[in-house]
């Protein structure tokens, strides 16, 4: 006989969790320099649009499937009658791992921050950019050391994640994510008057509010939607997972669009504090300067409010909880995956993926100061390249494997499985979606036709990387 899978204890605690899933590092740490590179206001727009018609959509269709299958997400196609289907669920996974290597290194360096900004605040303050380099090894004028600093955080933050893994779905993520993400959300606004009443910002307020095309290219559209469906946490097959915890009594249209809001309004939140922030703070020179962006530009919104000091260790806090909850998300799909294909016992599997993604993402780490680690790129207009290693590593899985698996996504819901279904399964329970007919045009012919002409324009007309 089968064994019952878990489910969530209440309703809200899958809202909290599906968005605890989907708020986390993506919008603060990556959309802000994401927005900036993509011109400002253009790319916020873009974003939206994309996140309305793609990404609501996409997240919709996964959590049917996985509803209706209540499996794993490999599993999923074959329940489903279709094995040939697999290879989506092998790419959500793939993408997943990927992910998750780099994923809990940034987790360790927020960790690093709180730690930071409750012992030596005035050292952040002193020289914010010197403080992020540091951490990764840079010790000024190339010279370099091992890192050991971030990735011991990220090491610890690993073990947090494992352990709240192990304990299992309703005890862990649930809980978790009851007062983070309203706190979050909280801070995020206070922070966001203090970011906008900073001298200089405005010219950063602008930027966030002007169309500038000039910036624009198929690239942008690529770098919007990578972002986009990772910020969602969808395109790695996570929503899957979550919908099948999920019971048939969940209305999950309502569901997405309260998550995608969230996420959404938490990502521009952050954008129009960081922007602004970089703006006031860094200077023209240092704009644009990579992965230290939203960590170095803060320091000066924190020195510079009263308390600034409380709030930081406040904001990295909450940073941080968002952060274990997305990474839990990944690792619990992994996981769940791996127990359920192989019969492998949950506490072994859990410990031994997550000791192996830590180890890879070392790399990552490495290559963001230290040492000159590189991955391999190719595209029409640069041919070869040799990005960094961590350029590389996000290159992959937001603009390969997340979009190659939400395309599959869109192609067996819209064609082999029917939107039929998918409909049926979200008005299961005498639940009513009006959107249904819009929701079958989108996931049929829109959506596969948008992602498809994205990916292979990007890759003819050329990336950024350099
Ligand atoms: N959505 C998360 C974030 O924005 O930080 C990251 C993420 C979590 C991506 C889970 C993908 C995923 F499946």
């Amino acid at each position: 006989m089968e064994k019952k899978r878990p489910q969530w204890g209440s309703k809200i605690g899958f809202i909290l969790a599906a968005a605890g899933s989907a708020v986390g590092l993506g919008n603060i740490w990556k959309f802000p320099g994401r927005a900036f590179e993509g011109g400002g206001g253009s790319f916020l727009l873009i974003y939206l649009l994309i996140v309305l018609f793609l990404g609501a959509p996409l997240m919709l269709t996964e959590l049917s499937v996985g509803r209706a299958s209540q499996t794993n997400i490999v599993g999923t196609f074959r329940r489903l009658g279709h094995r040939r289907f697999s290879w989506v669920g092998l790419i959500g996974i793939g993408g997943a791992f990927v992910i998750t290597c780099y994923y809990c290194h940034v987790g360790g360096w927020v960790l690093r921050y709180v730690l930071g900004y409750a012992t030596e605040a005035p050292k952040i303050y002193a020289d914010s950019i010197d403080y992020f380099y540091n951490m990764l090894g840079y010790h000024g004028e190339g010279a370099t050391i091992f890192p050991w600093v971030a990735i011991l955080f990220a090491a610890i933050f690993m073990t947090l994640n494992a352990v709240i893994i192990i304990r299992g779905v309703e005890s862990g993520i649930e809980k978790f994510n009851k007062i983070g993400m309203p706190a979050l959300f909280l801070l995020l606004l206070i922070l966001l008057v203090r970011a906008v009443t900073l001298d200089g910002s405005q010219a950063g307020l602008h930027y966030m509010v002007s169309l500038d095309w000039s910036k624009v290219s198929f690239d942008t559209f690529l770098a919007a939607l990578g972002q986009a469906f990772y910020s969602l946490s969808i395109g790695v097959s996570i929503m899957i997972t979550y919908g099948s915890y999920l019971p048939r009594t969940e209305n999950i249209a309502r569901n997405t669009a309260v998550v995608c809001a969230m996420d959404t309004l938490v990502a521009i939140l952050a954008g129009f504090i960081i922007v602004p922030a970089v703006f006031a703070t860094l200077g023209e020179q240092q704009i644009g300067k990579g992965g230290g962006f939203a960590f170095v530009s803060l320091a000066k919104v924190f020195e510079q409010m009263p308390g600034g000091t409380f709030f930081g260790v406040v904001f990295y806090l909450l940073l941080l909880f968002a952060a274990l909850s997305s990474c839990m998300s990944l690792v619990e799909s992994i996981v769940a995956f791996l127990t359920e294909h192989f019969s492998w016992q949950r506490k072994g599997t859990t410990i031994s993926v997550c000791a192996v993604m830590f180890c890879i993402g070392c790399l990552y780490t490495c290559s963001q100061a230290a040492y000159p680690i590189k991955g391999v790129w190719f595209d029409a207009a640069n041919g070869i390249t040799f990005p960094a290693f961590c350029d590389f590593m996000e290159f992959l899985t937001d603009r390969i494997m997340i979009p190659v698996c939400a395309l599959g996504c869109c192609i067996f819901v819209g064609w082999v499985w029917k939107p039929e279904k998918a409909i049926a399964e979200i008005e299961q329970n005498g639940i009513r979606f009006g959107l249904a007919r819009t929701y079958s045009i989108l996931v049929k012919y829109v959506a596969p036709l948008a992602i498809l002409t994205i990916l292979v324009m990007s890759f003819a007309t050329g990336s950024t990387l350099s």
